[in-house]
C-alpha cells in the first residue's frame, strides 16, 4: 500500500477556480481522491472540474465571505475526509495607507472565510472522525516579510496561530490541522502584485530564492503529504516551501 495514495478519500479543495487551489485539486485526484471544488469564477471553475483525473468529483459556487452561501455550501457537501483552504487576496498596501476597509477586505477572506467554513463543517459534522486532515495556505511572508504587506502577513500569521488551537481541539477526533507556508509560486496571485507593483519587483523576489519561483505542483505535493496517511502523527505544524 502507497502511504501517499487518496483513493477512497473525498477533499473539499476551496480556492479552487486559480493558482494552488487549481493545481491541488487536480494533484489531488491524479493521487486517487474525490474531490468537491469551490470558488466563486464558474468559468474558471468548470475548466479545473474537467482537468480533475477519476470520477466522482462535484462542483460548488460559493462566494466564501457571503454567510448564506458558505452556509449553502456546507449544507451540500459530503462527509470529508480533508479540507484544502486556498482562498485568498493579495491586496498590498503600505502601512500608512492602511484602513479599517482595507483590514476588512483582506481578513474576510484570507482568515474570516476559513475560520467560518472550519466552524460550518464541525457544527454539520462534515469532517470525518478518525481519519481527516485539515490543511490551510500560509506564506513564507509570515517568517520573512515584504513592504506594503502588513494586512496580507497579518491574515497568514493569524490564520497559522488558529490552526495550532484548531490542532489541539481537534487531536482528540484524530483530526489533523496543518499549514503549508510557500514562498513565491507562478499563480495569477503573483501576476497581480507583478502588475500592481512592477516586473523588477517580481525579478527580485526570484532572486531571493535560490531554486527560483515555485511551480503550483510543488506546493499541491506537499499537501498530498499532509492529506495522505504518510502523515497519520503530524498534526500543528507548518511546513515552509521556500525555494531554498
Ligand atoms: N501564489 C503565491 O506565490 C502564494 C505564496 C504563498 C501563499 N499563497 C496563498 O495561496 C492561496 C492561493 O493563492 P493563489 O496564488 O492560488 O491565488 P489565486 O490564483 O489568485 O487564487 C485565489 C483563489 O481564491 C478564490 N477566492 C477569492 N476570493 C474569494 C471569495 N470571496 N470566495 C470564494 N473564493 C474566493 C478565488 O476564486 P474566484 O477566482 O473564483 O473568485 C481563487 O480561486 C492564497 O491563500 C495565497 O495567499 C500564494
Amino acid at each position: 500500500m502507497n502511504a501517499f495514495d487518496l483513493t477512497g478519500k473525498t477533499i473539499l479543495i476551496t480556492g479552487a477556480s486559480s493558482g494552488l487551489g487549481r493545481q491541488t485539486a487536480l494533484t489531488v485526484s491524479e493521487f486517487g481522491a474525490k474531490v468537491v471544488i469551490t470558488g466563486r469564477d464558474k468559468k474558471r471553475l468548470d475548466e479545473t472540474f474537467q482537468l480533475l483525473k477519476g470520477d466522482g468529483h462535484l462542483q460548488l459556487l460559493a462566494d466564501l465571505t457571503v454567510q448564506p452561501e458558505l452556509d449553502q455550501l456546507v449544507a451540500s457537501l459530503p462527509v470529508l475526509n480533508g479540507v484544502v483552504h486556498s482562498t485568498g487576496i493579495s491586496d498590498l498596501s503600505p502601512a500608512r495607507y492602511i484602513t479599517a476597509d482595507t483590514i476588512a477586505k483582506t481578513f474576510r477572506i484570507s482568515f474570516d472565510a476559513s475560520v467560518l467554513l472550519t466552524a460550518g463543517l464541525l457544527g454539520k459534522k462534515k469532517l470525518a472522525k478518525g481519519n481527516c486532515s485539515v490543511v490551510f495556505i500560509s506564506s513564507i511572508s509570515t517568517r520573512y516579510p515584504f513592504v506594503g504587506g502588513a494586512m496580507y502577513i497579518s491574515a497568514k500569521a493569524a490564520l497559522e496561530a488558529y490552526a495550532r488551537v484548531l490542532a489541539l481541539e481537534l487531536a482528540p477526533k484524530k483530526i489533523r490541522v496543518n499549514c503549508v507556508a510557500p514562498a513565491f509560486v507562478r499563480t495569477p496571485m503573483l501576476d497581480e502584485t507583478a502588475a500592481n507593483y512592477s516586473q523588477e519587483a517580481v525579478n527580485m523576489i526570484e532572486a531571493r530564492q535560490i531554486l527560483g519561483l515555485g511551480d503550483p505542483v510543488d506546493v499541491a505535493n506537499s499537501i498530498v503529504y499532509y492529506l495522505s496517511d504518510a502523515s497519520k502523527w503530524v498534526s500543528a505544524t507548518s511546513l515552509v516551501l521556500g525555494g531554498g
